[in-house]
């Protein structure tokens, strides 16, 4: 069971990835007096890096097997074509809990005339890969439509804007979209973990003009 106030009343929470996702994540659940472990492939490594960023904000730094067992939940920002790995590096640790799913599957290659190349095929997500190959994880996919700078009460003068949120358990999807809220954002639902397939490529139009004219400052809203 994931409570409906899991993600926003403080408890410890796992951010496995070390870049500007994860970065954003922990800063704003901290904000929020949650305690948060950020994780990379190397422990030492990832100590090391993240030293400033940790004395500035008091976030701890481990191993994803490290942070998979301190967060009652966990937060997935690594590159997509490495999300599989990562979550099976978390391990069993994570069996049963809720890892919120801000990856996309962008490929190496780089962008053709702005558009980013995805990995997948249409008819399937990551999301939907990550959920079926770790079963015993609650999947919900959210917060990968709009740039990390934007997560945590951005100051659009259109008011919130939508966060779309994908997963199979429902409470689990309530505990995100409690978070949302918090954030400024309205929860817009869009069903099961299949529905991720609708929002991942919400990341290739989102990034689109930033490519094309360096305008990374949208977001996406349903009127
Ligand atoms: N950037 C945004 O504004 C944004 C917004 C929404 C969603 N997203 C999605 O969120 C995810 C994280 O994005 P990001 O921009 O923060 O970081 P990123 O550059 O896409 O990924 C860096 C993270 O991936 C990890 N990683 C694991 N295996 C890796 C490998 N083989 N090669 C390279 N990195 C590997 C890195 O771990 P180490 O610490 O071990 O290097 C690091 O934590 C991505 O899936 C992205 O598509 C990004």
């Amino acid at each position: 069971m994931s409570s409906p106030t899991l993600l926003t009343a403080p408890t410890t929470l796992a951010i496995l990835g070390t870049g500007d996702v994860a970065q954003a994540f922990a800063r704003g659940l901290i904000a929020l007096g949650h305690t948060v472990m950020l994780a990379g492939r190397d422990a030492a490594a990832t100590a090391e890096r993240l030293a400033a960023f940790a004395a500035e904000t008091g976030a701890r730094t481990g191993s994803y097997a490290q942070a998979a067992a301190f967060g009652t939940a966990a937060f997935l920002a690594v590159k997509g074509t490495a999300a599989e790995d990562a979550l099976r590096a978390a391990g069993p640790a994570l069996d049963g809990k809720l890892v919120v799913d801000a990856t996309n599957p962008i490929a190496d290659e780089a962008p053709e005339h702005g558009v980013l190349r995805y990995f997948t095929a249409r008819n399937e997500s990551l999301g939907e890969r990550l959920q079926a190959a770790f079963p015993s994880l609650k999947v919900v996919k959210a917060f990968n439509t709009v740039g990390a700078a934007h997560f945590v009460r951005p100051s659009f003068a259109q008011g919130p804007g939508s966060m779309f949120i994908a997963g199979n358990d429902a409470e689990a999807k309530q505990a995100v979209a409690g978070l949302v809220e918090v954030w400024g954002w309205q929860p817009y639902d869009v069903g099961r973990i299949e529905g991720a397939r609708t929002t991942e490529p919400l990341c290739q139009l989102w990034c689109l003009p930033g490519f094309l004219r360096n305008d990374w400052v949208h977001a996406f809203k349903v009127i």
